[in-house]
């Protein structure tokens, strides 16, 4: 089977090594892939956003089943515009994919289906925004519409920032269009899930949980990065919760978008707070989230493959998915300076007694040489007995992976450690 993966990050190399493990698998390519993925994929320079060149090249390749991995061309509709063109598909069409490309859909998706989430007010007028926030409680959560690369939600800890919030989203439109229509929201407390889930409209399967560390520096301190380590199972994530989140949120979000004729077929994703009053849904993502695929696939004993094109022909029903009992714990190693300005072009080296996983997230080939190319380089995962023991493996193969300037986080899995 020739298999094609749109994407190009740390993410999409977890599913392509995954993917390898199938034996019907002859040939992957990724679209466009990276220095690193090359050595596990044929790299086209193809950008995951050229959406016609895309197509054109499945058809040229003859490709049996396409991935479709990250969030912009899910919402631009690649998987409508393959699948018309008769290739199967893993990944949401353009109707689905609108519960991550449209923040104002998803909080009124959740209001009128009865899912809990932060409350909430919609804005398409900036005088509107400002006169609410003159009596709105504080902290308040001000969120642009669209997709803004994870960077459109400001928790403001005071009425002054959120005012300059609304004023940067909306008059000075620094997520462009996105900014047009914001949501402000209830500020809510407690630990944080990720929940990926495989559902092909029938059937819902949640994967193992797990915990993103998205802030740029140890003890959650920094700028909000596209995410620093994580690590999987969730321990806040008990059986109870987990059961209550079945039956109060993932079966109804489901349904939900079955109602509304927008049946969605993929990853759907879950980030959800453990608050006093019960898990709420943060956000929804229409795809695997990075770096929580780079800890959850290497805990996946069912084939990956077959999963993702049981989701396709909608009889994810026959399969049983299965995870192991062990945990698996993540730590990205980026570019000094990430989510600011940083240099790159530096020779990434992997010690020959390096036994973790590898995941390439930005990085470029010069001849022989991988050269850092980004600011997430890469993802490092050890899978271990415990968590602790994972944490502890996953840090002495971080030890063996070198590049100049690189900086990660030296506390993944503290708090969940603690939990
Ligand atoms: P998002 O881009 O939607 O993932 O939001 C980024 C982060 O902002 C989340 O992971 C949370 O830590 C935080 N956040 C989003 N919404 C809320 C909320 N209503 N209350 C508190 N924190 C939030
Ligand atoms: N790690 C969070 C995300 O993929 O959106």
């Amino acid at each position: 089977m020739k298999i094609l993966v749109v994407g190009g990050g740390g993410r999409e190399h977890t599913i392509i090594k995954k993917i390898r493990e199938n034996p019907s698998v002859t040939e992957i390519f990724a679209l466009p892939g990276n220095g690193g993925i090359s050595k596990d994929a044929k790299c086209v320079d193809i950008g995951a956003k050229e959406t016609d060149k895309i197509v054109e090249f499945a058809k040229k390749e003859n490709i049996d089943f396409a991935i479709v991995a990250p969030d912009d061309p899910l919402v631009l509709g690649t998987v409508d515009l393959l699948e018309k063109a008769g290739i199967p598909c893993f990944g949401p069409d353009k109707k689905a994919a609108i519960i991550e490309g449209s923040k104002v859909f998803s909080k009124n998706l959740m209001k009128k289906y009865n899912i809990p989430t932060a409350k909430y007010e919609t804005f398409d007028n900036m005088e509107d925004a400002l006169s609410y926030l003159e009596t709105a409680p504080v902290p308040t959560v001000i969120k642009a519409d669209g997709l803004a690369l994870g960077k459109g939600v400001v928790i403001a800890m005071t009425r002054d920032e959120a005012v300059n919030a609304v004023k940067s989203m909306m008059q000075d439109k620094v997520f462009g269009e996105s900014g047009n229509h914001i949501v402000i929201e209830e500020f809510l407390e407690g630990p944080e899930v990720s929940v990926l889930s495989f559902t092909d409209g029938k059937t819902m399967v949640p994967m193992v949980s797990s915990m993103d560390h998205k802030r740029a520096l140890d003890g959650d301190k920094g700028l909000n990065t596209g995410g620093m380590g994580t690590i999987a199972p969730n321990p806040y994530y008990t059986p109870d919760i987990a059961d209550r989140c079945m039956k109060e949120i993932f079966l109804p979000t489901m349904e939900a978008m079955n109602s509304e004729g927008r049946t969605f077929k993929g990853c759907l994703y879950f980030g959800l707070m453990l608050t006093e009053n019960g898990p709420k849904v943060i956000e929804y993502n229409c795809r695997f989230g990075d770096p929580e695929t780079q800890v959850v696939l290497p805990l996946l004993k069912t084939d990956l493959l077959d999963i993702m094109m049981a989701v396709s022909n909608e009889t994810l029903d026959k399969i049983n998915v299965e995870f192991s009992e062990s945990s698996a714990c993540c730590v990205v190693m980026a570019s000094n300076g990430y989510p600011g300005k940083y240099e790159t072009g530096f020779e990434i080296t992997v010690d020959d007694d390096f036994k973790g996983n590898l995941y390439i997230a930005g990085a470029k080939l010069d001849g022989e040489k991988l050269l850092s190319g980004g600011g997430r380089v890469l993802g490092i995962t050890a899978v271990g007995d415990s968590l602790k023991d994972a944490v502890e493996k996953c840090y002495m193969q971080v030890e063996k992976v070198h590049f100049e300037n690189a900086f990660y986080r030296k506390d993944i899995g503290q708090r969940a450690l603690k939990a």
